[in-house]
């Protein structure tokens, strides 16, 4: 009988993980969290980090380390996982629906602190009614639309007081502040306006919570938060909370929008080169639309649209861009003939995320390294 083959020496590394695989870079994870945590306890306001970019346990544990006050939730599997695992002061940012009431007012029943928004003048009643069938008294923000048109109620409009007051009438129901996302930031390419839409977030809830005081109504908690706005504020008087989430990993859209620099992002795919064109100037890999997301990003200067930027193994940048993908393929066009001649079939690259949310969602779990040593695999809760 043949003996086994050996096991190869030294511990294990990027380079002998199956592709694609989702990288996680340590040490510039702990730097990202650090970083803001200290950024925003120096502006006086709490932070309650949105979990959706990473929806990792281990992350949060760094995060509370770094002095974060509860999460931020997008879905309530994320709720369920965090508060199995101890973290029991979660915002869910996404509008409640009635068909999410019984799962909501169930936790809330079994220990948890699962505060839900809204910005509809329908939701309060039958909200209060499922709230008073499971026993319970429920927190609920007022989601307020700052500018970026995606959910939220105009604080200018009626309904913004009226939604306030429909709360505050049920006994079921606990008015718990204000809540923004200035989503348009991304819609910015530089600095300042990045920090235009910043103060834009900010001074919208500052005056919706001046037009509730002005009724006799106290606002608890004025929460906003996104991170190319969290990055560029220039002061947070008037807001008590902030919610980033991608910070943890940065990416390839920050870094274009000016809100970190590319040695800050922390997320790639290992990916393995399957087929090599000489006559085309063209390598595919086998990451596809499945393993990066179909998240185009933010064009390059030179006017690109790609699906992220290729490093080697140690991080060497080789300036090549994912430029299309199928499901399982990528493909990297306009590959110079030393390149060509350096990743024959079988070499292993990074694609550094374009949205390291998105990507992120695709992986099971994260193979964790430092430099190309693995240490550590957290695992990603998906779902809904
Ligand atoms: C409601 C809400 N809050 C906070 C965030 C965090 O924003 P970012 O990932 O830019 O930090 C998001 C991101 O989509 C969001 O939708």
């Amino acid at each position: 009988m043949s003996a086994p083959a050996a096991a190869p020496a030294g511990p294990p590394t990027i380079g002998t993980l199956p592709t694609p695989s989702l990288l996680a870079d340590h040490a510039i994870v702990v730097r990202n969290v650090q970083r803001m945590g200290t950024r925003i306890a120096g502006m006086g306001a709490a932070l309650r980090p949105h979990v959706k970019t990473h929806k990792a346990i281990e992350v949060a544990r760094l995060q509370q380390a770094a002095g974060m006050r509860g999460i931020t939730v997008s879905t309530l599997a994320e709720a369920r996982a965090f508060a199995a695992h101890g973290f029991d002061d979660i915002t869910y940012a996404v509008p409640v629906e009635p068909g999410k009431f019984a799962a909501v007012t169930a936790m809330v029943a079994a220990g948890t602190r699962l505060a839900v928004l809204t910005d509809d003048l329908d939701v309060p009643g039958p909200l209060a009614a499922a709230a008073q069938r499971a026993g319970v008294t429920l927190d609920v923000y007022v989601k307020v639309d700052c500018g970026y048109h995606r959910c939220g109620v105009d604080p200018s409009t009626p309904a913004f007081g009226e939604l306030v007051q429909r709360i505050g009438e049920r006994t079921a129901l606990r008015f718990a502040g204000l809540l923004t996302h200035a989503g348009h930031a991304y819609r910015a390419r530089s600095a300042d306006e990045c920090r235009a839409v910043a103060r834009e977030e900010r001074d919208a809830m500052v005056a919706a919570r001046a037009t509730l005081a002005a009724r006799g109504i106290p606002v608890p908690v004025a929460s906003i938060g996104s991170t190319p706005t969290a990055t560029h504020v220039d002061h947070l008087e008037g807001i008590d909370e902030v919610r980033t989430g991608n910070y943890v990993f940065h990416d390839g859209m920050q870094v274009r929008i000016g809100t970190c620099a590319a040695a800050d992002c922390a997320l790639t795919v290992l990916t393995a080169v399957v087929h090599r064109d000489r006559v085309r100037g063209r390598l595919v890999v086998d990451a596809g639309a499945i393993a990066l997301s179909k998240d185009a990003g933010i064009a390059d200067a030179d006017g690109v649209t790609h699906y992220g930027h290729l490093v080697t193994l140690d991080g060497e940048p080789l300036g090549l861009r994912v430029t299309a993908l199928s499901q399982e393929h990528g493909w990297v066009d306009g590959v110079p003939e030393p390149l060509l001649d350096r990743l024959a079939v079988g070499a292993r690259v990074r694609v550094v995320a374009n949205h390291s949310c998105l990507t992120a969602a695709q992986f099971a779990h994260y193979e964790v390294h430092e430099g190309e040593r693995l240490v550590a695999r957290w695992a990603n809760h998906r779902g809904w």
